[in-house]
């Protein structure tokens, strides 16, 4: 399937991605959180999905702690780059799998425990439908991790994070290496902005606590826990539980 015009932001991302994330300490404390809130008595025979996958961020850290793991993503510069970390990984527990959340996507041989939605159901077309869907794949009692933005940032807020990801990189690589990241910086801050704003093609939502809480409901999950996270907590990270 080639992707479409809307895909191509993401499919460009996904060459800054990793470099950007794996120093980004406001993503390392959400994945942190994400992983420390993982339930101790869940079985490491459970089967987790994460929609929205991305580079396999999340996915790899999981199936590292013997989780089973389907990560669906549309682009496939996100994907090719989260099946080459699998390979050289050698996760056999893991698989990439290219799915629209805004379509209406099958994944009918796999009956999954939890999913993961990080940072993705706030570009869906239709977060309802998306969620309904979700919600299928699901038994009672299966779990709903997600994290979304509740409001927008503040220039001087992304100036912090900015500069909080360039302060991480030179530490760890010297201070020339800010030619390397700088660059990266300044295209991701760009790519981050067009997203937002790209009214016309692409919808971008946020929720606050009630928001998020009611649209839950009304695809019949109930929140077990929540709370603020992400750069200058401008993020709700969320577990729901499917009644
Ligand atoms: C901000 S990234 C988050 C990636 C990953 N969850 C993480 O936390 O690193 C958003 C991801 O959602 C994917 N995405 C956007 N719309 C999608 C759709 N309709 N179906 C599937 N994936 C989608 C993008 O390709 C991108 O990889």
């Amino acid at each position: 399937m080639k992707n479409g015009r809307g895909y191509r932001l993401w499919d460009l991302m996904a060459f800054f991605y990793d470099q950007f994330f794996k120093r980004f300490p406001p993503y390392q404390k959400l994945q942190k959180e994400i992983i420390e809130n993982l339930n101790n008595s869940q079985n490491p025979a459970d089967l987790f999905l994460d929609a929205g996958c991305g580079t396999g961020i999340m996915s790899i850290e999981l199936a590292e702690r013997g989780y089973f793991v389907v990560g669906v993503d549309r682009s496939l510069e996100m994907l090719e780059r989260a099946r080459n970390k699998k390979e050289r990984k050698r996760l056999d527990n893991l698989i990439f799998l290219e799915r629209d959340l805004n379509n209406d996507f099958n994944l009918p041989e796999y009956s999954f425990n939890k999913i993961f939605m990080i940072h993705s159901l706030y570009l869906m077309n239709d977060p309802k439908a998306a969620l309904q869907k979700l919600a299928s794949f699901l038994p009672q009692g299966g779990e709903l991790v997600m994290c979304n933005p509740c409001r927008r940032l503040t220039f001087k807020e992304l100036w912090n994070g900015g500069y909080s990801f360039i302060r991480e990189s030179t530490r760890e690589n010297g201070i020339l290496s800010i030619l390397f990241f700088l660059p990266i910086t300044l295209a991701m801050g760009t790519l981050n902005f067009v997203i937002q704003h790209r009214k016309k093609k692409q919808i971008f939502h946020r929720w606050e606590e009630k928001e998020i809480s009611d649209l839950l409901k009304s695809c019949g999950f109930q929140v077990k826990w929540l709370e603020e996270s992400c750069l200058a907590n401008s993020h709700l990270l969320l577990c729901a539980v499917k009644g």
